[in-house]
């Protein structure tokens, strides 16, 4: 017979140190998926890498460009054979600049974009406008390869932005080209002209309530299923 090995040869205290980096790594692991999807790391000429080096506070991990917090604050997916930025892309809405030249990508990124309100900077394909057009954009840059988008317009400060909002109702951007209309606390419903907050609370009250009188109801019959077995 093979002699068996101690099943105790396992001291715990590599075994804790494994546990503590395992949790300290736990964070850098944790990277939102957009930054993987393309592979490779980024180009030593990367618009994004150098806006990352220019403070000690954020880090580079994979195509993004993080802040202590893991919150994305640029992205570089150039040169990935995309299409379109996909699904994931709304991981990336807090950057401040986010690069997508040399991909084949289809014009009307007005709605990929929904959201992006922190984006001053987005670099892109010759062939595709920036989204929200040019009125979107303080600035657009072409070049021979590429065009960058640049100083994001808060069309709320436009002429007839507030106009376009109701009176009891503030104007908020929700990315290049798009706004929205918030109605100010207290109002609700269409054009904000419904007073009184929305009774959220009754709704989970009822839902609430319902869930508990079902659980009771279920938990007695199996009782008495159990009880009659
Ligand atoms: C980028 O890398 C290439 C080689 O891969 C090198 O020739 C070039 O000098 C680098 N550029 C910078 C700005 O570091
Ligand atoms: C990180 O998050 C905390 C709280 O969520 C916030 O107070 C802090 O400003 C954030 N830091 C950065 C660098 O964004
Ligand atoms: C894109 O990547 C390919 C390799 O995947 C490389 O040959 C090509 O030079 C790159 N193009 C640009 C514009 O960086
Ligand atoms: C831009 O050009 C690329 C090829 O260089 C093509 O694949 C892509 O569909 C074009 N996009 C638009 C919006 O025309
Ligand atoms: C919008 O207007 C506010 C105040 O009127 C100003 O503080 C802010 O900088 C403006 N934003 C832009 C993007 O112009
Ligand atoms: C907006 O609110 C004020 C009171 O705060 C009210 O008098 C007014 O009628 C409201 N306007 C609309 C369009 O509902």
């Amino acid at each position: 017979m093979a002699p068996r090995e101690p099943a105790s040869s396992v001291s715990p205290i590599p075994w804790a140190a494994a546990l503590l980096l395992a949790v300290g790594m736990k964070r850098v692991l944790a990277l939102p998926e957009i930054c993987t999807q393309c592979p490779g790391a980024v180009q030593n000429t990367s618009s994004v890498a150098a806006y990352c080096e220019k403070t000690t506070s954020k880090i580079m991990q994979a195509r993004c460009c993080l802040n202590q917090n893991g919150t994305i604050l640029g992205l570089d997916l150039q040169n990935c054979s995309l299409k379109d930025p996909g699904p994931g892309f709304l991981q990336a809405s807090t950057a401040v600049i986010i690069d997508l030249q040399a991909n084949p990508l289809r014009d009307g990124l007005t709605d990929t974009f929904r959201g992006f309100t922190k984006l001053q900077t987005l670099i892109l394909p010759q062939n595709v406008t920036c989204p929200g057009g040019i009125s979107a954009w303080e600035n657009i840059a072409f070049f021979t390869d590429k065009q960058i988008c640049q100083e994001q317009k808060d069309l709320c400060n436009s002429t007839g932005g507030p106009e376009t909002c109701p009176e009891n109702g503030s104007c908020e951007s929700e990315g290049p080209g798009l706004l929205q209309c918030v109605c100010a606390d207290g109002f609700h419903g269409y054009k904000c002209m419904r007073q009184g907050s929305f009774s959220l609370l009754k709704f989970f009250g009822i839902l609430g309530s319902t869930t508990l009188a079902i659980s009771i109801l279920l938990w007695g019959t199996q009782r008495r299923k159990a009880k009659a077995s």
